[in-house]
């Protein structure tokens, strides 16, 4: 019902798209892109329930679909559509999930929503984006969109994982950023990125909120600490860092803003299947 696309599609599935691509990350974390519905329209950092369907009923036979949100990981100008996702053993959605491959096909409900957009922030000088985990996936989408630089001087991006290996898809995005033959130019040297680990060794330790609240990111980028002035905010991890962060943010005179009142930061739970 939700499907407008006038292309007649091989699925027997509403809503259906299929696997392009899919990549292991860690045994715990993967990625995949999809085909994107032609009308499907979306502001960099929002989400869209996706999912499969689940077994049939034993009684009456009836499949229903198993749908959780996923934030749309790639920018709005890419022919795909890409997700990134954890992989919890007992997860309804992402036990079955962690499995798809190539040709394979999700559902995918058009419907693309979220706080985590620039338009819910006012104009400013320096854009930080806060994520713990699986929350870079919002930012995957964002610092890919040309918006993000015409918008910001310059931007900061602070990812905690526990491990090193958790690190990598957001690694490999933002170092491959520069060299992007459609935004490399635009994005030039505005990028800072500060990755974290928690629980494994690694260059730079500890989490966003500690790293905030001791000045320690400020001292090793040379920045000054956050102010409501030129400081502009985006979160997006566990509801345990988020509240945090929020706290954080809000003692540095920042306020949180939504679509219809834009504001300093801007807030969105990281999703787990
Ligand atoms: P930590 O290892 O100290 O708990 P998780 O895998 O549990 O979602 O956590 C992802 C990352 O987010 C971990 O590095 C974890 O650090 C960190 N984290 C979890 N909760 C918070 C919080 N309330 N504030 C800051 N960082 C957090």
């Amino acid at each position: 019902m939700d499907q407008t696309s006038p292309l007649p599609k091989p699925a027997t599935l509403p809503d259906a798209q299929t696997v392009t691509s899919v990549q292991h990350w860690t045994d715990r974390l993967f990625s995949f892109r999809v085909t994107r519905p032609q009308s499907l329209r979306f502001r960099s950092g929002e989400f869209v329930m996706i999912g499969l369907m689940g077994d049939p009923d034993p009684k009456t036979g009836k499949q229903k679909p198993i749908l959780r949100a996923y934030s749309i990981a790639s920018p709005s100008w890419d022919e795909e559509l890409e997700f990134y996702s954890i992989k919890v053993p007992d997860g309804p959605l992402t036990s079955r999930l962690q499995h798809i491959e190539v040709g394979d096909q999700i559902i995918l409900r058009p419907k693309p929503v979220g706080t985590l957009v620039l338009d819910a922030l006012l104009p400013g000088k320096r854009l930080w984006m806060f994520a713990t985990g699986t929350g870079i996936a919002p930012f995957a989408s964002l610092l890919r969109d040309p918006d993000t630089y015409e918008r910001y001087d310059e931007v900061v991006v602070m990812h905690t994982c526990r491990e090193v290996g958790e690190l990598e898809y957001g690694r490999q995005l933002v170092e491959g950023l520069a060299e992007d033959p459609l935004i490399g130019e635009l994005v030039g040297d505005k990028v800072r990125y500060y990755p974290t680990t928690t629980r494994e060794q690694s260059p730079r330790m500890g989490r966003i909120t500690d790293n905030l609240t001791s000045g320690k990111v400020f001292a090793d980028l040379g920045l000054p600490p956050m102010d409501p002035e030129h400081d502009r905010g985006m979160v997006c991890g566990s509801l345990a860092f988020n509240k945090d962060i929020m706290a954080i943010l809000e003692g540095f005179g920042l306020r949180e803003g939504a679509n219809s009142e834009p504001a300093e930061f801007v807030v969105e739970k990281a999703f787990v299947g």
